[in-house]
């Protein structure tokens, strides 16, 4: 085999040592598998004092970006820094210089794609980012490579390892929100500084890659409507749980797509039962109601025990794609962690030794002015249920004043369930409605009234419901 790859790692921390080991440790497997040998010609990290892996070669280390990025023996430049500042400009200057790309950036994809996809289109160049969404779990080459017959019509995904560990631990172990975050840190789940993966920030970048590749659209994380954990109650889990649901963080892309019949697929709504069957997606929960466009949101959703993203635990992450053609597909595995994330890195560097990535690339067009014609839906005007958590003095008058807001925003009630004080004071009784579907800026605004209403005693709780 001769041919040899030239690969600079930029940024050797907990991703980048997992890719050194991968390749060091694995080299004649890869070397097969690539059809020529992986040499891993540089490594550049900030401090060259810090303590590192033994299997990391000293003689490769270094604090030289420029040097990395232009040594003639290096033709992919493999960006493991993080963040949109320092490595923007690697990824920029890698290209510019000819070398092709891989990166697990989800931050700086999501921010700044366009302009990365534009320089490598104009480089002739390669951009690869497999580790970008979902760390260990290929979806990106699955929404690009073996799904591209199909047009992707819903996503819904737990892109959040984290918050994903979080929900579970509160549900099977009535954990406090504080005590399953403590433990997250503990076990290396969480950051010190979690707000990115609890506020749905770090789930809304990976959904706004998703969506660049399955539909077209340019939505910036920040256009993306996002709620996040923090202010779930093991109150809003238990009554979800006696009303057959879990609540997970989903990242959810649904289109307005219609049935055969020119109704919108409605699940649970006994529209069409063959749509399963058909390839559509059998429904649109959170539907948008223009034509061609997709909703995107991050929140708190509650989903059926028996849904297949209701049973996914822990740290895991999980993608559940419909497409037109094939219908309903689910991709599931490690979302992080050093050796799942090194794995979809060395993937795309193999691709890239085999000339499949170039070919894939050059094809999909990402990020490009040639979109698929979807626009971003308001997200006051996606449609959802919602269950309604409400804290509310026990007198005569209150429940029917709340009725009538709801009423005045045409939302009308699915279930009203009005629980017991915990202790017979005279202070607030929870009470739990779920409405029928309801555009949520109607929601919004019905919501502002009724935590302004004197009877009501703290702000209202509320989140889509899957179905
Ligand atoms: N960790 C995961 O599980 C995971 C999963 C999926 C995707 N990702 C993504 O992978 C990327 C890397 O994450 P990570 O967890 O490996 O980060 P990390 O452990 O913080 O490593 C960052 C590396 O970048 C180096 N670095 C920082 N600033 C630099 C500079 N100015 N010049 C040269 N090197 C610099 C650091 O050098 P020193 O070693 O000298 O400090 C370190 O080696 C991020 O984009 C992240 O979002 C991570």
């Amino acid at each position: 085999m001769s041919d040899t790859l030239g690969i600079a790692l930029v940024g050797c921390g907990t991703v980048g040592t997992g890719v050194a080991r991968v390749l060091l440790a694995h080299a004649e497997r890869i070397a097969q598998r690539a059809g020529r040998p992986l040499a891993l010609r540089r490594i550049v990290v900030q401090n060259l004092n810090k303590p590192r892996d033994a299997i990391i070669p000293r003689e490769l280390l270094s604090t030289d970006i420029a040097a990395a990025i232009h040594d003639p023996a290096v033709q992919v430049v493999v960006e493991l820094i993080g963040g949109t500042g320092i490595a923007k400009t690697v990824v920029l200057e890698a290209l510019t210089a000819g070398k092709h790309v891989v990166t697990a950036n989800k931050a700086l994809l999501a921010d700044c794609g366009g302009e990365i996809f534009e320089a490598a289109r104009q480089a002739e160049r390669t951009v690869c980012f497999e580790a970008a969404v979902a760390g260990g779990v290929p979806i990106i080459r699955a929404l690009g490579e073996s799904l591209a017959a199909n047009q992707v019509t819903a996503i819904q995904a737990i892109l959040n390892g984290t918050s994903n560990f979080i929900l579970t631990a509160m549900a099977e172990r009535n954990l406090s929100y504080t005590a399953a975050l403590a433990e997250a840190q503990q076990l290396g789940y969480a950051e010190a500084d979690p707000t990115l993966d609890v506020d749905g920030s770090d789930a809304a970048h990976k959904l706004a890659i998703l969506a660049q590749i399955s539909f077209g659209v340019a939505a910036k994380p920040h256009e993306i409507a996002r709620q996040g954990i923090e202010t779930i109650d093991p109150m809003d889990i238990r009554f979800a749980h006696e009303l057959g649901y879990t609540i997970k963080l989903l990242a959810e892309a649904w289109t307005s797509t219609r049935t055969p019949n020119g109704e919108r697929g409605m699940r649970g709504g006994g529209l069409d039962t063959t749509l399963s069957n058909s390839g559509l997606h059998p429904a649109a929960p959170h539907r948008p109601t223009a034509e061609k466009a997709v909703a995107l949101h991050v929140a708190p959703v509650l989903l059926r025990h028996t849904d297949l993203l209701a049973q996914v635990r822990g740290a895991y992450n999980a993608v559940l794609v419909y497409g037109d053609i094939v219908g309903e597909t689910l991709y599931q595995g490690p979302g992080a962690g050093q050796m799942p994330t090194a794995s979809s890195v060395v993937a795309d560097l193999i691709d890239l030794a085999v000339g499949r990535a170039q070919r894939t690339f050059a094809a999909a067009k990402l990020w490009s002015r040639e979109g698929r014609g979807f626009t971003v839906e308001p997200p006051e005007r996606v449609r959802s249920r919602f269950y309604l958590r409400l804290l509310v003095a026990d007198k005569p008058g209150v429940l029917a004043d709340i009725t009538r807001i709801l009423a005045d925003e045409q939302i009308s009630i699915s279930s009203l369930v009005q629980h017991e004080a915990a202790e017979d004071n005279g202070g607030p009784v929870p009470l739990v409605i779920v409405t029928h579907y309801a555009a949520t800026g109607r929601f919004r605004r019905a919501i502002e009234r009724i935590n302004a209403l004197r009877t009501v005693a703290a702000p209202a709780v509320f989140f889509s419901m899957g179905d």
